[in-house]
């Protein structure tokens, strides 16, 4: 009997470290969805890219309910088995400068949150029947920024990571019961376009390992969240970042 196609939706797979998780999934003969707000990005091309994008945006929370339902279309047996919520934004200020508490009105508190918090959370609660029905993993992924202050991530990304963070062991609490686990993964500087200049400094006074890290290393820990090697952990949060928060 062949094993059942696995399904995985990914926000944010244009670039980084979702178009890098995309590909490994990829190569795991698991079927693909992706959502960002871009039609189709020319950046992260696989087969059957064009076909298996959603185009939303998640700072929106009124499309929520509809983007669930074009996932539930696309499912041929209602069942989703892994939802990574990578997608984040981190605005700046003028010349890329770091928004701490003064620098951040209220327009961009709400943007930052509806993006990187809120939107996970109404996703899954729209997907739970499909999450349930397989039995489902829940990947989000946080950062370093959300257990410790960085130099270039700003008041409201930082914030958002760490509530996400506490998102993932609500999620793990309720969610267990179901079959249906949800960790996080923190990644530390990864090489993507999100880095502000300054990170080469950076990684050598504060990253034991003295090396950017790969967007391919972020998506084998996530592969390995989504599968059966990981069964039992539920709630936790993995570090990737050399030994930067050590
Ligand atoms: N790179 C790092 O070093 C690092 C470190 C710690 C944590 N992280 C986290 O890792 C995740 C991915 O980071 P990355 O560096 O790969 O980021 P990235 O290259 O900036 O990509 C962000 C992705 O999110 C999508 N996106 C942004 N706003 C969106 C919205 N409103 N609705 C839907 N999609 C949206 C973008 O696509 P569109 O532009 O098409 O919408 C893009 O695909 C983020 O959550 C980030 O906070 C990264």
């Amino acid at each position: 009997m062949s094993e059942e196609t696995r399904f995985m939706l990914l926000t944010g797979a244009s670039r980084g470290i979702g178009h890098a998780t995309v590909k490994l999934f990829q190569t795991h003969g698991w079927r693909i969805l992706t959502v960002s707000r871009q039609p189709f990005s020319e950046e992260c091309r696989w087969p059957s890219a064009r076909e298996s994008h959603i185009q939303a945006d998640l700072a929106d929370l009124s499309q929520i309910e509809a983007l669930a339902d074009e996932v539930r279309s696309r499912l041929p047996n209602g069942r989703l088995h892994a939802l990574v919520n990578n997608a984040g934004i981190s605005p700046k200020g003028p010349e890329k400068s770091r928004l701490g508490v003064l620098g951040t009105d209220a327009a961009i508190w709400s943007h930052v949150l509806n993006v990187n918090l809120v939107s996970t959370a109404l996703l899954a609660r729209a997907l739970m029947p499909e999450l349930k029905a397989a039995r489902g993993s829940i990947v989000n992924v946080t950062s370093i920024a959300g257990s410790r202050v960085h130099p270039f991530a700003g008041v409201a990304y930082a914030a958002s990571k760490a509530a996400l963070a506490a998102l993932t062991r609500e999620m793990a609490h309720e969610f267990g019961r179901f079959g249906v686990r949800a960790n996080a993964i923190a990644p530390g500087e990864i090489e993507t376009s999100i880095l502000s200049p300054g990170t080469d400094e950076l990684v050598a006074a504060e990253v034991p390992m003295e090396r950017l890290g790969e967007p391919r290393e972020v998506a084998e820990t996530i592969y390995f969240l989504c599968t059966e090697q990981s069964s039992y952990i539920n709630g936790a949060e993995i570090h990737i970042n050399g030994g930067q928060h050590v």
